[in-house]
């Protein structure tokens, strides 16, 4: 059975999705990054049903959605000054802190881990249903796993609608991207997935930050692990240089630069905003659009590759990996 489909703006939903949360159900809420899909936090057996619902494997952790400072610290084993710093800059927004977790959150959350990843969402909706329920939210992107995250509630229904209670419709999301992942446990902090807070904004913030895997790293953060984000059909980065030549008529083409050529070469062409927000927020639905469309390959105009643009490029080379490139598989 398909869930219902409700106006994220509408009390009513709120009230009927809070409900639900607190009873153990699943609902799909937005957020400003994408859409989640959300159960109560401290209770296991909920948490486990969004593992079954995603198919995602238990090794990977997810992250908890609180309203307010307070509702993390409450979660967190240890709240170092570097946390409290970057909350108060960050929050609401579309940051994850990971920190020692408090005795009270599921192994299920932390895949059986010692930390837990928490944010406060920056969208209306999230918070007035986090609010509303009175319970820590853990909540993966809405979609199966491996993938590409939903940034709209359609996206969510066409991927999980009969896996979830409640869809709550908030509109398309304004980031698009997955939140910034920062592991504050260690020092200097490190970013284990790049977002749209970037490098840049966090040491704007006076917090110096590393970046790529630490040694012995790749399972701190399983969302790390390369092929994710995936459309169905190949994804390949190109230069602009090399575009023309290279584009074949089955092909969709996610162009940056309108001058690099009209598309007619390909099946169906997408020009992007040529500003990494604008970028970011439209990249997802438009990986779904060429998948939906039918077209053989996506061919993606390389974007740069630095500032603000480093999460989206992550995301690209994610969804570019091929499975047999893929060492390890797994999926959010
Ligand atoms: O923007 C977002 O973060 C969205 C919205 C719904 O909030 N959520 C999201 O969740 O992208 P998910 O589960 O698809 O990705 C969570 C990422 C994964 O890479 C996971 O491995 C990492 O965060 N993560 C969660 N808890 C962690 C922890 N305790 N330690 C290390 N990494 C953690
Ligand atoms: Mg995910």
């Amino acid at each position: 059975m398909k869930a219902p489909v409700r106006d994220a703006s509408d009390p009513a939903a709120i009230e009927e999705a809070a409900a639900l949360l607190r009873a153990g159900r699943l609902v799909a809420f937005p957020t400003e990054t994408v859409y989640g899909l959300g159960a109560h936090a401290l209770d296991g057996e909920a948490v486990a049903r969004i593992f079954a619902a995603k198919g995602r494997p238990a090794s990977n952790p997810v992250i908890v959605h609180v309203a307010d400072v307070d509702g993390a610290r409450a979660l967190a084993g240890q709240w170092p000054p570097v946390a409290g710093a970057l909350a108060e800059r960050f929050w609401p927004g579309p940051l994850t802190l990971v920190v020692p977790k408090a005795a009270a959150v599921p192994d299920g959350v932390t895949a059986g881990g010692p930390t837990v990843g928490l944010r406060v969402p920056a969208h209306p909706a999230a918070l007035t249903l986090l609010r509303a329920a009175g319970v820590p939210v853990a909540a993966p992107s809405a979609n199966r796993s491996m993938e590409v995250s939903p940034t709209t509630a359609r996206h969510v229904a066409d991927s999980l609608g009969d896996a979830v209670d409640l869809i709550l419709d908030g509109g398309p999301t304004r980031v698009g991207l997955e939140s910034t992942v920062l592991d504050v446990t260690v020092s200097p902090p490190r970013i284990l997935r790049p977002g749209m807070v970037t490098q840049g904004l966090l040491r704007q913030a006076g917090v110096d930050v590393a970046t790529g895997p630490a040694s012995g790293g790749a399972a701190r953060s399983p969302g790390l692990m390369l092929r994710h984000y995936a459309p169905r059909v190949p994804v390949v980065l190109i230069d602009a240089s090399g575009l023309l030549g290279t584009l074949r008529a089955a092909d969709g083409v996610l162009f940056l630069d309108p001058q690099a050529g009209d598309g007619q070469a390909a099946a169906r062409a997408i020009v992007m905003p040529s500003d990494a927000a604008g970028y970011a927020a439209r990249l997802y639905a438009a990986l779904r659009e060429l998948d939906e469309a039918g077209v053989r390959r996506i061919v993606v105009e390389v974007p740069p590759r630095d500032g603000d643009w480093i999460a989206i490029h992550d995301r690209l080379r994610r969804a570019a990996t091929r499975d047999e490139d893929t060492q390890e598989r797994n999926g959010a």
